[in-house]
């Protein structure tokens, strides 16, 4: 029984993951700590909560005492950190935040996961790993042309960006200076179930469904790699079972779309399933994101080759499954609308 220590388990991918996770082994158990910041919801996972291999601890990656604790009271064999501020318009407005999570909370990880693993001087105990969940946005951003490999040079734009790769570095210098076992996975966009609605997907889902002005930052023509959430669960799966201790996996599914056509894949679906008034009429440009990358493409060669990862899901399929999956959990949507949801959304595009 191999215990794992789920971060951020309660937000979009995290949530995803233990889903994912508890479904497929039967032989493993999972605590996931959280903070139950805005962007975590405990909803997402009332499907296992009676389950004797899950447990939920309410608790911040940067409470030293807390962290260690959960160290101390449980055999953990793998660490995989999520928990993070993710979203790139918040941390343009307000970095600090995301310098305290993203980088000092991982430190914070590493450092108790270490005090707790170690045998000896720069030893751990067998089979343990540490697995940080890192983003394709480390690169920067990319031209017309070529794609983002685990060799590209590190070159974050946003606050965001910045604090995830200074995150990274942390990690890498862990296995550097005490040969700590850990791996990166560089994962571009995704979109599936339970994603918070200020990223584009849910949001413009929503506020079509609403028959509010749906907000495409500049020219909409800025592109993104869209890979189905269930496909990078099973990524991060490979990674910790038998990506090789120090090495980055870059993981996407060659899946560019500009955010336009998503925009309007959108609409074409609701103005099919639902309701037939919504159009592209509804498109409103505003003022473009503050350093907005243009693009962003993944080479996902080194974990295909490695370790037989590939894309399951194609996008046609997957984003069906998304969009019809809001349709269902209009509750959901409700729910983490409901509240502060309205006061971040007047601040963020009323000057747009
Ligand atoms: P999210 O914002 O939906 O969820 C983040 C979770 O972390 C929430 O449950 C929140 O409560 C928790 N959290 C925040 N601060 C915390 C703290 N100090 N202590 C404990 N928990 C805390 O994010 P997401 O989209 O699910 O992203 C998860 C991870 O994957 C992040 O590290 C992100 O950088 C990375 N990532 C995301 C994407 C994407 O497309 N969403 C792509 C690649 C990588
Ligand atoms: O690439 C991986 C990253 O993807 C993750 O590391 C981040 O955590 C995740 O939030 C996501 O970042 P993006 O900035 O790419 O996602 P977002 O959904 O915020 O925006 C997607 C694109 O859509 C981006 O080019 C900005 C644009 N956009 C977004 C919003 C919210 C709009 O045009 N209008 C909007 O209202």
């Amino acid at each position: 029984m191999k215990t794992y220590l789920v971060t951020g388990g309660a937000g979009f991918i995290g949530s995803n993951f233990i889903l994912y996770m508890l479904g497929k082994y039967d032989d493993i158990s999972i605590i996931n700590v959280d903070k139950l910041t805005y962007a975590g919801n405990l909803e997402n996972l009332k499907s296992v909560e009676q389950n004797p291999r899950y447990r939920f601890v309410q608790a911040d990656i940067c409470d030293k005492d807390a962290i260690s604790a959960i160290f101390a009271e449980n055999e953990i064999d793998y660490v995989v950190n999520f928990a993070a501020e993710s979203h790139v318009d918040r941390s343009i407005r307000d970095p600090e935040i995301f310098v305290k999570t993203n980088v000092l909370g991982t430190v914070n990880l590493l450092n108790c996961a270490k005090v707790a693993w170690e045998t000896g001087d720069d030893c751990y105990r067998d089979g343990v790993k540490y697995l940080q969940v890192s983003t394709d946005e480390v690169y920067g951003s990319l031209g017309k042309e070529g794609y983002f490999m685990e060799t590209t040079p590190l070159d974050p734009h946003s606050p965001y960006s910045a604090s995830k790769a200074s995150a990274d570095l942390f990690v890498k210098a862990y296995a550097d200076t005490y040969r700590f076992p850990v791996n990166i996975t560089r994962c571009s966009n995704n979109y599936g179930p339970y994603q918070f609605p200020e990223k584009l997907i849910p949001l413009i889902m929503n506020n079509t469904l609403q028959h509010k002005e749906l907000p495409v930052y500049g020219d909409g023509m800025q592109i993104r790699d869209w890979l189905y959430v269930e496909d990078h669960c099973k990524a991060i799966d490979m990674v910790i079972r038998d990506g090789v201790a120090g090495e980055v996996y870059n993981v996407g599914g060659h899946n560019e779309r500009t955010n336009l056509f998503i925009v309007k894949t959108i609409i074409a679906y609701i103005k099919e399933h639902v309701d037939s008034e919504v159009g592209e009429h509804m498109i409103r440009h505003v003022t473009d994101r503050k350093g907005h990358d243009r693009r962003y493409g993944i080479d996902p060669q080194k974990i295909k080759d490695a370790l037989g990862w590939y894309p399951e899901t194609p996008f046609e399929i997957g984003i069906q499954k998304t969009l019809k999956w809001y349709l269902d959990n209009a509750d959901w949507i409700k729910n983490v609308t409901s509240g502060d949801y309205q006061k971040y959304y007047e601040k963020m595009y009323s000057g747009k």
